[in-house]
């Protein structure tokens, strides 16, 4: 039975996690998300979190798999409305950059951000993004902000090349596991601070704070292009989101899944 529990949370914010709808078992926090919002008008900052997700979703149709009960799977309904769509990756980067500050948090060390929104600590995957916007016209009406975070698990299918989780990194100080709904009231924290910045449309500030934590960033390593491997220098990304990799005398760009790291 799928328990849905509407309760106050303890986040300590203005507005995301005040709705917090806790759910036992769902197909995917960010399809209950959208259902919600073609339902109704859900709070600015409504946060659905569920200890089980039976078909997570993943970036560009992949599936994203969470042993239940120890993870965050969690889904923020937001409206950006006054963020232009063009404009949209500076909301990845406001996500990618609280989540980030989050893990730095709890962690006490550095933790990178994977082009475009992958968390990372060394060469492993901590955590992933999916972010999912309604458009009209210019503008973005509502963004539904999935956030997967790996945190108690320790065992992942062997087909995942390279997972971590918070716990494998950092045990926690006073219990033998992190406590995911507290965990999940401190990374509203965050996310509130980067979006209210994204809100007063501090885009030089995003622009560069996610620039910098960029996984890679400034390094050279090898790419997969096609069936082609070259060297290069990841140098940026351009505001439509696009990877900048100088390579040589070239300066190259690259969309979401038309470059590889080799890792
Ligand atoms: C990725 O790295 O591919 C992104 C993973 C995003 C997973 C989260 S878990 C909560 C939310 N609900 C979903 O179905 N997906 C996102």
């Amino acid at each position: 039975m799928n328990l849905k529990v509407n309760i106050p949370s303890m986040a300590n914010t203005l507005f995301i996690g005040k709705n917090l709808i806790q759910l036992d078992s769902v197909d995917s926090t960010n399809s209950f998300a959208r259902q919600l919002l073609s339902e109704s008008r859900p709070l600015d900052g409504t946060v659905i979190l569920a200890k089980e997700q039976i078909a997570g979703r993943g970036q560009m149709g992949n599936t994203w798999a969470a042993e239940p009960g120890k993870n965050i799977t969690v889904s923020i309904v937001l409206y950006p409305d006054q963020l232009d769509a063009d404009k949209q990756f500076f909301l990845n980067m406001a996500v990618a950059l609280a989540v980030k500050d989050f893990c730095e948090f709890v962690l006490l060390d550095e933790v990178k951000i994977k082009w475009p929104n992958d968390i990372y600590y060394h060469d492993k995957k901590l955590g992933g993004i999916l972010i999912e916007n309604s458009i009209s016209g210019s503008k973005i009406t509502s963004s539904i902000i999935g956030i997967g975070l790996n945190v108690n698990q320790e065992e992942f299918d062997p087909s995942l090349p390279n997972p971590t989780s918070l716990i494998q990194i950092k045990k926690p100080a006073d219990s033998p596991d992190y406590d995911v709904v507290k965990l999940v009231e401190e990374l509203c924290g965050y996310l509130e601070k980067y979006y209210l910045q994204l809100r007063q449309q501090h885009f030089n500030f995003l622009d560069k704070g996610y620039t910098v934590a960029l996984y890679r960033y400034q390094q050279t390593h090898e790419f997969k292009r096609g069936d082609s491997v070259f060297k290069g220098e990841i140098n940026g990304v351009g505001k439509d989101g696009k990877l900048i990799i100088h390579s040589g005398s070239k300066e190259l760009r690259f969309g979401f899944k038309e470059v590889e790291y080799i890792i």
